[in-house]
């Protein structure tokens, strides 16, 4: 049929790392100079649902993220979209019956179930959920490790995305990126009790893109090198270790170390970079009062390129963390629970 309208729809979970990506070797194939590491957060439910569609009756590829057209121009997309569209073709080339999507001009519709201005990685999820409902659309047989090469290419951390639960992004060696892809390291339901709280600093904004600031990193912290030499390569083998074994404390520990690193070497970049603010320290605080309190490791903290703080705890000792924070940081403006409540002037949570 000459207007007929084929349309797949997903969703993907947002990821947040806990051994940073932070670098890259290679800034077109979007190839990292250290392997990473994330959780994807299923009960939270952060997410992108995106909604692909072709049809002969498009005149051109368009895509509208909350509500409102943008730009399809820009080359990650455009290699997005360029890489699927030639595993399509391979399929049609094969099979003279199917239609030629390929040919046809894609829509694209994506919203966020998450405010786009709270800061968190929507990128990443925006990524993965843009290649898989493509990928569905096109029903593309490839494995989601395979698809993962292409989201990466939109957005690094996207790959992960790919994956729920617990997933890793290996760095490769391959100058082409074929090797440079995600996997699973466990599925959510692995280690099911783990949860995220997320402080979303109200008032601040996302000041160096990551791109930008990745590579005045590379360009011009010592510690950096040391960094993506020695500490991460040994910190994902205990990671992945941490995570087989369920041991909180360990991935506490480790999460809690490279955000702080990760946040040295951009101190340490010239001239420095500051993602975390006065808000952000005061969370470093009360996560560690949190845990004085406990006499054990219960809450980490993480921060990626902004001032917002991520905290993962385990289900059981919800009652220690996420409650917790209300009264720790009554005293500091700004701060927003995942949940949509604000502490206040004053310190009284609406
Ligand atoms: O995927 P990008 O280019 O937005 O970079 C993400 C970088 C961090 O969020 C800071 C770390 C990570 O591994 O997600």
């Amino acid at each position: 049929m000459e207007n007929e309208v084929y349309r797949a729809s997903t969703t993907a979970p947002v990821n947040i790392a806990v051994i940073k990506y932070w670098g890259k070797r290679d800034a077109k194939l979007n190839l990292p100079t250290n392997s990473s590491l994330s959780v994807t957060l299923s009960q939270s439910d952060l997410r992108t649902h995106t909604t692909a569609s072709c049809s002969r009756s498009f005149t051109h590829d368009i895509l509208i993220l909350n509500g409102k057209e943008d730009d399809v121009s820009g080359h990650r997309t455009q290699s997005c979209f360029r890489e699927l569209r030639a595993l399509r073709k391979e399929l049609e080339d094969s099979d003279s019956k199917l239609p030629t999507l390929s040919q046809q001009s894609l829509k694209i519709v994506s919203s966020n179930n998450f405010p786009t201005a709270a800061g968190l990685a929507s990128s990443a999820a925006g990524f993965a959920a843009l290649v898989r409902a493509i990928a569905d659309l096109y029903q593309l047989p490839q494995s989601p490790a395979e698809l993962s090469k292409i989201a990466r290419q939109g957005s690094g951390s996207a790959c992960r995305s790919l994956f729920g639960g617990y997933s890793a992004w290996a760095m490769g060696s391959a100058p082409d990126g074929s090797d440079s892809l995600a996997y699973e390291v466990a599925p959510q339901s692995y280690w099911p009790d783990m949860r995220a709280c997320i402080l979303v600093v109200s008032a601040e904004k996302k000041g160096v893109s990551s791109t930008s600031g990745m590579q005045l990193t590379v360009k011009t912290s010592t510690l950096f090198a040391e960094r993506v030499r020695e500490t991460v390569p040994a910190r994902m083998r205990a990671m992945e270790q941490a995570i087989k074994e369920k041991d909180f404390e360990t991935f506490a520990e480790l999460t809690m170390r490279d955000s702080n690193s990760f946040h040295a070497t951009c101190l340490d970049t010239y001239p420095p970079i500051f993602y975390m603010g006065d808000t952000s320290r005061a969370a470093v605080r009360a996560v560690e009062k949190i845990n004085e309190a406990a006499g054990r490791t219960v809450a980490a903290y993480t921060f990626d390129a902004g001032p917002n703080a991520v905290v993962y705890y385990q289900e059981k000792d919800e009652a220690l963390v996420a409650g917790q924070f209300k009264e720790l940081l009554a005293e500091t403006q700004g701060w927003e629970t995942e949940r949509g409540q604000r502490v206040q002037e004053g310190g009284k949570a609406e």
